[in-house]
């Protein structure tokens, strides 16, 4: 074991992890290497059976159904669980829409799953959210590199998240706040946002990335699990993107 898991063996021990999208892609890779690391895992997503059969694939704690937009379901989802260590907040979905064309209501989704699901959830938890845990929210290299194609919305709830974080950091301490900002990162995300279009938008991308591919999944989780495990990392945005803000 080598010394960063070593750190996170001992950190995460039978500590209770709550992971809002860990259900797939990033958090379910965050959820298991918290599980590889002994921590107590519990899963929430969007969809309850597929939220059940992930738990039960992957051995974790438990599981809960929610949708973050609806702040009663986020106060179902955590009715029940009387203490949580670390939180993390990864659900969401790819917002992308013109300012001029777009509905409204659909570009506030991207603050609603982000910005107000956090302020939600952190009320819902309260005091159950352990003074020596910590908090992991979820931005996205858009934040600081944002296209003309869409994602401006989406761009400034991500860059909200860190300055939120920042903030939190404050207001909570000693509960610790980061955000993990990856770069386009290969989950079933991708394909549900691009449709057939998928293999030509990666491989148009790849093309231009210092490294010439996607970021992995367990590259992230393991970016979320240094978060958490690591005492020292407060108020941090984490750039896991393989250099794609440098071209
Ligand atoms: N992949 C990327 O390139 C990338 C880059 C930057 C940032 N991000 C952000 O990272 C986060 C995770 O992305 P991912 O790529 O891992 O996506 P993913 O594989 O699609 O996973 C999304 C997760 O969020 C849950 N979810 C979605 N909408 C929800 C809602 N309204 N309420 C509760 N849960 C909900 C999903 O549950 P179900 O499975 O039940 O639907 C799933 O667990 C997202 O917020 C995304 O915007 C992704």
């Amino acid at each position: 074991m080598n010394d960063i898991s070593s750190l996170a063996a001992s950190t995460l021990q039978d500590r209770t992890v709550v992971i809002f999208g860990g259900t797939s892609g990033i958090g379910l890779a965050s959820a298991i290497q918290a599980k590889a690391a002994g921590a107590k895992v519990i899963v929430v997503g969007f969809n309850p059976e597929g939220a059940e059969r992930v738990a039960t694939e992957n051995g974790f704690n438990g599981w809960r159904a929610a949708d973050v937009t609806k702040p009663e379901t986020i106060a179902q989802a955590l009715a029940d669980i009387p203490h949580v260590d670390h939180l993390v907040l990864l659900a969401g979905t790819f917002v992308a829409g013109k300012v001029l064309d777009a509905e409204v209501e659909y570009l506030k989704r991207a603050f609603d799953e982000r910005i107000w699901a956090a302020v939600h959830t952190l009320r819902t938890l309260g005091e159950r959210l352990a003074s020596d845990g910590s908090v992991t929210f979820i931005s996205g290299a858009l934040a600081d590199r944002p296209s003309a194609q869409g994602t401006a919305v989406l761009a400034a709830a991500s860059a909200a998240m860190e300055a939120f974080a920042r903030g939190l950091a404050l207001e909570l301490a000693p509960i610790r706040v980061n955000t993990l900002s990856p770069g386009t990162t290969d989950t079933p995300l991708l394909s549900r946002t691009l449709g057939t279009h998928r293999d030509a938008y990666v491989a148009a991308l790849t093309e231009k990335l210092p490294q010439r591919r996607l970021g992995t999944a367990e590259e992230a989780g393991a970016a979320v699990v240094f978060l958490m495990s690591n005492g020292f990392m407060n108020g941090e945005t984490l750039h896991i993107d393989g250099g794609a803000r440098l071209v």
